[in-house]
C-alpha cells in the first residue's frame, strides 16, 4: 500500500489507472470505516483511502483541535483490507491559501437537521469532497467510485445531490452503519465516551428505534412520538438536538401517502456528556 502526502504525486500515480474506488476519511478509523473499504474494493481498478481532517466543516467550538489523529494506526488497518493507496495530505498541501472558492448545499438539504445545529458543516464537507473528488479522479478515464457511510445520513444525500448537480464522473455508493453487539452506531467520537456514557450511549439508537415501532404500530402523530423521545432520552441525562421521522428521498417531513414500508427514516443527533453522537434507523 502506498501512503501519498502530495496531489502530484497522487496525481502522478492514479494517471494508469481506469477508475479508482474512493473512500474519505477523517482518520481515527473503525470497523465502519474498514467495511466502506471493503465495499469499495471491487468497484475500482485501485482502491483510494483519504486521511484529512477539514478545518472547514468544524465550528470554532467543536472538536478540530482533539479530533483524534492517528495515521499509523490507520495505515495499518487500511493495509489489511487490501487499500492500495492511502492520501493523507497536510493542511498547507490541501489549503495552500485561504479556499475562498467554496461549494454551498442548497439551503432546502442542508440547512435542516446537522445543518441547523452545525450552521457551515456541510459547506466544508461539500467543499473538501470537491475538491478530493478533482484530486482522485481528475485524471481518470472511466466512471469513478465512492463510498461514504449511511451513519451520516445527511452529508450522503448532499454529496449525492451535488455530484448529480455537477454531473461529476462519480457514482456515490452509501455503505450501511456498522453497530456494535449492543447496537450502538460505530463513530470515531466514541472514544471520546466515560464507561458510564459509552454503557448509556446506546439509548439514542433505542430511540430511533422506538420512533420506527410508533409509526410502524400506526402513529402517524410524529410530533407525538418525537417529543416522547426527546422527553425519554433528556429524563436519562442527554440534551437532544432533534430526533424525527422524515423521508428517505429528501429529508421532508413525510406526507401521509408516504408512510409506506421502506419509504422513511428516524434521524437523531444528542450530546451525552460532551459528546455529540448521531444515528439514523431507516425503515
Ligand atoms: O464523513 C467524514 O468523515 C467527512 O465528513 C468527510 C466525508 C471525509 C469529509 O471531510
Amino acid at each position: 500500500m502506498q501512503v501519498i502526502h502530495t496531489i502530484a504525486e497522487l496525481r502522478q500515480h492514479l494517471a494508469r489507472f481506469e477508475a479508482p474506488a474512493f473512500v474519505p476519511t477523517m482518520g481515527n478509523l473503525h470497523a465502519g470505516h474498514l467495511a466502506l473499504v471493503r465495499q469499495a474494493k471491487p468497484l475500482g481498478d485501485v482502491t483510494v483511502a483519504s486521511i484529512f481532517v477539514n478545518r472547514l466543516q468544524f465550528l470554532p467550538h467543536e472538536d478540530f483541535d482533539t479530533y483524534p489523529r492517528t495515521l499509523q494506526a490507520d495505515c495499518d488497518q487500511l493495509a489489511a483490507q487490501g487499500c492500495d493507496v492511502v492520501f493523507a495530505p497536510s493542511e498547507q498541501e490541501l489549503y495552500p491559501e485561504p479556499q475562498g472558492f467554496k461549494v454551498h448545499p442548497p439551503t432546502a438539504l442542508a440547512d435542516m437537521l446537522e445543518g441547523h445545529f452545525r450552521p457551515g458543516f456541510f459547506t466544508g464537507v461539500s467543499t473538501v469532497v470537491m475538491k478530493l473528488f478533482q484530486i482522485v479522479f481528475g485524471q481518470s478515464r472511466g466512471q469513478g467510485h465512492a463510498v461514504f457511510g449511511k451513519k451520516d445520513y445527511q452529508q450522503l444525500m448532499v454529496i449525492r445531490q451535488m455530484v448529480r448537480q455537477f454531473a461529476l464522473p462519480v457514482t456515490i455508493h452509501g455503505g450501511e452503519i456498522e453497530r456494535a453487539p449492543d447496537g450502538l452506531a460505530l463513530s470515531s467520537r466514541n472514544g471520546y465516551l466515560s464507561a458510564d456514557e459509552r454503557a448509556e450511549a446506546v439509548q439514542l439508537s433505542q430511540a430511533l428505534k422506538a420512533l420506527a415501532a410508533g409509526v410502524l404500530g400506526g402513529e402517524h402523530n410524529l410530533a407525538a412520538l418525537e417529543q416522547l423521545a426527546t422527553h425519554t432520552l433528556a429524563q436519562r441525562g442527554w440534551l437532544v438536538d432533534y430526533l424525527t421521522v422524515r423521508r428517505r428521498d429528501d429529508l421532508q417531513p413525510p406526507q401521509p401517502h408516504d408512510f409506506q414500508p421502506g419509504q422513511l427514516v428516524a434521524l437523531g443527533a444528542a450530546k451525552l456528556g460532551r459528546t455529540r453522537l448521531i444515528d439514523n434507523w431507516e425503515f
